[in-house]
């Protein structure tokens, strides 16, 4: 029997950049699975306040990231993920804001990203794998094919998480929302522990003044060309 081998292609950026649209519009053109990692970190903060875990304790975080009971659901069509975190289901929850500067202090710590590590590489399966992340070119599929990198203003970057936000039905402010994205990205870039940098083979993409589906074509034409 041969080895049906499993491809993958990494979308790495700041929050905002619209890694998480465009890697699911592209797992569902391609028909394959995806990875959103930064779910995972954002399970880790929730779970690490309802077990009165403190984020300076990291090897208590480590020890809850490692046996992190959770479950990703996916719908028929593939579209839509519910997430389960010890069997409640927080699929809108972990998409505040709060969660998200969570999710960033819990990843700054290495031993908690170890702890993740195999959990990631687990989702490369056939026919392919989505990875949309920080560090999925650089850390967790360093030999991945096609690796994207996804950039935006922080102006439009803020403006397109107030939408999400409100349309989630969540609360939102602007000038509130620059600021923590600023901060946020801040962490994520001058951390220690694989900090938010394009892979040296990453293919650099602005969407700042692009439509969702401009990108996605763009991407998916870039995997056809490597596949030629
Ligand atoms: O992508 P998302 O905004 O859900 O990620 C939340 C936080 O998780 C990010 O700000 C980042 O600090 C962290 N993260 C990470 N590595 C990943 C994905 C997310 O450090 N691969």
């Amino acid at each position: 029997m041969t080895e049906q081998v499993a491809e993958v292609i990494t979308i790495d950026g700041p929050s905002g950049s619209g890694k998480g649209t465009i890697s699911r519009l592209l797992a569902n053109k391609l028909g394959w699975h995806f990875l959103d990692s930064g779910a995972l970190y954002r399970l880790v903060g929730l779970a690490s306040r309802r077990h009165a875990i403190d984020f300076e304790d990291k090897q208590g975080l480590a020890t809850l990231a490692a046996h992190l009971d959770v479950e990703f659901v996916s719908d028929d069509e593939g579209w839509e993920t519910r997430i389960f975190l010890e069997g409640e289901d927080v699929t809108n929850g972990i998409r505040s804001e709060e969660c998200g500067n969570d999710a960033s202090r819990v990843a700054a710590v290495q031993v908690v990203r170890d702890a993740l590590f195999e959990r990631q590489r687990a989702f490369l399966r056939p026919p392919g794998l989505i990875a949309d992340g920080r560090d999925m070119g650089t850390v967790i599929f360093p030999t991945a094919r096609l690796k994207i990198f996804l950039t935006a203003s922080l102006e439009e970057r803020a403006s397109r998480r107030y939408k999400q936000l409100k349309e989630k039905g969540l609360n939102a402010n602007l000038a509130a929302l620059l600021d923590e994205l600023a901060i946020r990205d801040e962490r994520d870039k001058s951390r220690s522990a694989a900090p938010l940098v394009a892979a040296k083979d990453a293919v650099t993409i602005d969407t700042s003044n692009s439509g969702i589906d401009e990108v996605v074509a763009e991407v998916y034409a870039l995997w056809l060309r490597v596949n030629e």
